[in-house]
C-alpha cells in the first residue's frame, strides 16, 4: 500500500492568512483561516499595507493552530505548497517567505501554486475530477472560463476584459452604501428584491466567452444618480436583484454554451462569487437536464483558504513540480 501523503499549504494572497494540512490531496486534516475583514471594513476595501502587516502577525499563530488541529508533527509532512500568485505582492511575499524558510529548515520540498488553480481544486474535496471539465472562476480579482483536459492543465477560453465579477459586486455595494465585502450583502438583498430595472447584458461578439462588467457598473451608477436627481428613491433590494440578474444570466449562459461546445464531463464553479445563491440556483436549473454534474464547493471553501492550495499543491507535487529557493511572489502570475 502506498504511504499517505501530507501537504502543508499556505495562502496569503489577499486578506486571509490561511494554513491547511491535506491528506492525499482530497482530505482536509486541518484548515485554519484568519480573516482580516474587520480591519479593512472601515476603508471599504483591502488596504495592501495593512494586509501584509496582519499576515506577519498571524502567520505563526495560524501555523501552530493548524498543527494542533491535525495532531501531526513535521515528520509527517511530505511537502509545503504555497500560493505564489496572483495577488497583492506584499501579502504574497509573507506566505512565500514563510514557506521557503520552513522548507529550508525542515528539509521539505517546496511547491508553488497559482491561486486560481487552488480555487478550482477546492472542488476535489467533494468529488473526483472527470476530464474534460469546465471551470467558471468568479472571485474578487478573476472571472474566467477554464477548460481542463487533465490534472494540472489549464486553458483559459474566456476572461473578463475589465472588472472581475466580485469587483463589480463590491463596487455596486459601495454605491448602495453597504459594508465591505459587498458581494454577500447584495446577494442577501437580491433575494428579497425584484428585477424592476432592465440592466444591460454584456454578451460581446458572437461566440466569445469573454466577460465585461464595467458597462453594467456604469449603468447602475447612472440609474442611481438619475433617480436621485428626479427625487425618486429606488429600493436597494430591487437594484440588487436587477444587478444580480444581469451578472448571473451572462455567467450562466456563457458557461452553458462553453460546456456544450467542449462536451465537458463536469462543470466546476470556483472563487468567492461561487458562494452567490442566485448564481448557484441559476446554474443548477440550467444544467439540470444536461446530465453534466455541476460541482460547487461548500461556502467556506469558496472564499480564500489554504485547503484548496493544498489540494492543487498535491497534484503538482505528484507531477514532480518543485520550486527553488529563488521562488518569488508573482502578483500577475498567469495560469498555464
Ligand atoms: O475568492 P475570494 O475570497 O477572493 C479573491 O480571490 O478575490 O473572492 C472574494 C470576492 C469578493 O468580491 C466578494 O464580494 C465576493 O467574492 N463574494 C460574493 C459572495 N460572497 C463573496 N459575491 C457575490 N455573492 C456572494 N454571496
Ligand atoms: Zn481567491
Amino acid at each position: 500500500m502506498e504511504k499517505d501523503k501530507y501537504i502543508l499549504a499556505i495562502e496569503t494572497s489577499c486578506d486571509e492568512t490561511a494554513v491547511a494540512i491535506i491528506k492525499n490531496g482530497r482530505e482536509i486534516i486541518a484548515n485554519v483561516v484568519a480573516s482580516q475583514i474587520e480591519s479593512h471594513k472601515r476603508f471599504g476595501g483591502v488596504v495592501p499595507e495593512i494586509a501584509s502587516r496582519h499576515h506577519v502577525e498571524q502567520m505563526t499563530v495560524v501555523l501552530e493552530e493548524a498543527f494542533s488541529e491535525s495532531l501531526l508533527t513535521w515528520d509527517d509532512i511530505d511537502a509545503i505548497a504555497v500560493t505564489e500568485g496572483p495577488g497583492l505582492v506584499g501579502a504574497l511575499l509573507i506566505g512565500v517567505s514563510t514557506a521557503k524558510a520552513l522548507a529550508f529548515a525542515k528539509h521539505k520540498p517546496l511547491v508553488g501554486v497559482h491561486h486560481i488553480a487552488g480555487h478550482i481544486y477546492a472542488n476535489r474535496f467533494e468529488r473526483e475530477f472527470a476530464f474534460p471539465l469546465l471551470a467558471l472562476v468568479v472571485s474578487g480579482g478573476h472571472t474566467e472560463l477554464i477548460l481542463m483536459r487533465e490534472h494540472g492543465n489549464f486553458a483559459v477560453i474566456g476572461e473578463t476584459r475589465d472588472d472581475a465579477a466580485g469587483e463589480a459586486y463590491d463596487k455596486v455595494a459601495r454605491m448602495l452604501e453597504l459594508p465591505y465585502p459587498g458581494g454577500p450583502q447584495i446577494d442577501r438583498l437580491a433575494s428579497t428584491g425584484k428585477e424592476t430595472i432592465a440592466f444591460p447584458r454584456a454578451w460581446l461578439e458572437e461566440g466569445s466567452y469573454d466577460f465585461s462588467f464595467s458597462g453594467l457598473k456604469s449603468s447602475v451608477i447612472n440609474t442611481i444618480h438619475n433617480a436621485k436627481q428626479r427625487g425618486e428613491t429606488l429600493r436597494k433590494e430591487d437594484i440588487a436583484a436587477s444587478f444580480q440578474a444581469s451578472v448571473v444570466e451572462v455567467l450562466t449562459e456563457k458557461t452553458y454554451k462553453a460546456a456544450m461546445e467542449y462536451g465537458v464531463k463536469q462543470v466546476i464553479v470556483a472563487g468567492g462569487v461561487a458562494a452567490n445563491q442566485g448564481l448557484r440556483t441559476a446554474l443548477d436549473q440550467r444544467f439540470a437536464d444536461t446530465g453534466i454534474p455541476l460541482l460547487i464547493p461548500p461556502l467556506k471553501l469558496c472564499t480564500d483558504n489554504a485547503a484548496m492550495i493544498g489540494a492543487a499543491g498535491t497534484i503538482f507535487y505528484e507531477q514532480g513540480k518543485r520550486a527553488g529557493w529563488d521562488m518569488n511572489a508573482h502578483p500577475g502570475l498567469l495560469l498555464t
